[in-house]
């Protein structure tokens, strides 16, 4: 499957161009550093390949057919092949690692046993297995982050897109979640796609994008 954008352009209010005809393409196993200066787009950028917002111009498409225009066609899209990691967790941190991520799964629909057994199976991948009964307010940062991984990963995405995943991490707890990813890059068959302003985070990844003046360029 492919995800791509074709002459992307993005403005906010009148005069605030933010993506100037942006061409980007990602495919199966493959894994894409976004990298920029703040302000630059790699957020507008990452939300339009998520379909979460619209472009002014341009289209997403999605294994080469434009992505569905109706709000209903979007969010089956979203719901059956993206996975989301957020630089601010967002966790109930009174319940159980397990249950943050069985939660939203039930929310879509899915069978109590299944969701649990894909649980388990997503928060051991992420080498939280023992924590799994712990509340989330027990974990450490980079458990949380990686509690995170385990939610986007347990609904089987093509595509997980990661906004600044390590941003208010140490550097020891960055290691800790890149090891966890690059582990699941090597054996999935899913594409990444990580918005990063750490180095090391672009070098787990086979190709780093940098979005200058408006334009993605690849080295
Ligand atoms: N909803 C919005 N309305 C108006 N301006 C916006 C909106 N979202 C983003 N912008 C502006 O567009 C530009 C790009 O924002 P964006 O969040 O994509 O940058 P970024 O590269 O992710 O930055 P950072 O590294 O700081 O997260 C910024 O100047 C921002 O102020
Ligand atoms: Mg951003």
């Amino acid at each position: 499957m492919s995800l791509a954008l074709d002459a992307v352009s993005m403005r906010y209010g009148k005069d605030r161009l933010v993506l100037d005809g942006v061409d980007f393409e990602v495919a199966d196993g493959d894994s894409v550093a976004v990298m920029g200066p703040s302000g630059s787009g790699k957020t507008t950028l990452i939300s339009i390949l998520g379909l979460l917002i619209e472009p002014v111009s341009g289209r997403v498409l999605v294994d080469g057919e434009p992505a569905p225009k109706s709000e209903g066609g979007r969010h089956a899209v979203r719901s059956a092949l993206f996975g989301w990691v957020l630089q601010t967790v967002n966790t109930f941190s009174r319940r159980t690692a397990l249950d943050n991520v069985v939660v939203p799964m039930l929310a879509a629909g899915q069978d109590r046993r299944a969701a649990a057994a894909r649980g388990e199976e997503a928060l051991a991948r992420v080498g939280l297995a023992k924590m799994m009964d712990e509340p989330v307010r027990h974990l450490s940062g980079g458990e949380v982050q990686r509690l995170c991984i385990a939610r986007a990963l347990a609904h089987r995405p093509r595509f997980l897109l990661a906004d600044e995943p390590t941003g208010q991490l140490d550097h020891a707890t960055s290691m800790e979640v890149l090891d966890v990813l690059s582990s699941l890059l090597a054996e999935s068959e899913s594409a990444l796609v990580v918005v990063t302003h750490d180095p090391s985070v672009a070098r787990v990844c086979r190709r780093t994008v940098q979005l200058v003046d408006a334009g993605v360029k690849e080295p």
